[in-house]
């Protein structure tokens, strides 16, 4: 049986890398699969949400009944993102954003010049896409992803409060066999505590697809929560 909890809302998520061209031939981006935000869409979408799905470049089919849009650059999720927070209940960004793109995009294939042992790159800053939709107002509940290799649960604390979330999933990447790329995950999920309740949830590794039906599980119960008070 499943649970019907999502029930007509309407889902925006971000998933996989964003991709930062340098030239016409190359780019800088990371590891993301894309497996843990499919995941978590598929998981929505089975509850009966209204899920948008915006992809930087993946290869994934998409889940069932889920709408996808196809995004490359970090300046391409975040208007896309922006504009689909817009009417959504609930915000979820398990993309891994590209913090950094070059500041300027060579229109020709950057060359290899004789004598010069060293390139430079100078990168800027890109937007904050979760931080941006938690700003807006109206804005829908916002859960955030935070990705770290040491003292995982006090730089997810940080994240939660520094980008005005209502809900943080914490995983550890440097754990072999979980995180980017791999099948499985397990995380900690932090929430504001407005209640008498904990505000955190530690799932242990599993499949992406049973860890992210469990992270739904919680988003649901927090977002129900939020609405009565
Ligand atoms: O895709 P997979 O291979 O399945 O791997 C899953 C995952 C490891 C990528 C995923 O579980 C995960 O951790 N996603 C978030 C990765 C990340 O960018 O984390 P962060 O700690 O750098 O960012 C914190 C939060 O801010 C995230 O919600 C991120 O989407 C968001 N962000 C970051 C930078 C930026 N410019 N805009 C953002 O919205």
């Amino acid at each position: 049986t499943v649970s019907l909890d999502a029930l007509g809302l309407a889902i925006t998520l971000t998933a996989g890398p964003t991709r930062e061209p340098l030239d016409p031939v190359r780019y800088l981006t990371n590891h993301s699969s894309g497996k843990m935000g499919y995941a978590l869409a598929a998981a929505a979408a089975r509850r009966g949400a209204r899920v948008r799905l915006i992809s930087g470049p993946v290869n994934l089919p998409t889940p069932a009944g889920v709408e996808r849009i196809d995004v490359e650059s970090t300046n391409e999720m975040y208007e896309a993102a922006r504009q689909s927070a817009i009417d959504s209940d609930i915000f979820i960004g398990c993309a891994a954003v590209a913090d950094y793109r070059a500041e300027r995009f060579s229109e020709h294939k950057i060359k290899k010049t004789s004598g010069d042992e060293a390139l430079e790159l100078r990168l800027v800053k890109n937007p904050d896409i979760v931080a941006a939709i938690a700003v807006a107002e109206p804005r829908p509940f916002v859960v955030g992803f935070a990705a770290e290799t040491r003292d995982v649960e006090s730089y997810a604390r940080d994240k939660l409060v520094r980008k005005n979330l209502d809900m943080i999933v914490a995983n550890d990447v440097s754990q072999a066999g979980l995180g980017f790329g791999a099948d499985e995950n397990a995380a900690l999920l932090l929430w504001r505590d407005t209640t008498s309740e904990s505000g955190r949830l530690e799932l242990p590794p599993q499949s992406k697809a049973t860890l992210a039906d469990a992270i739904i599980t919680t988003v649901m119960e927090r977002f129900h929560a939020k609405q009565r008070e």
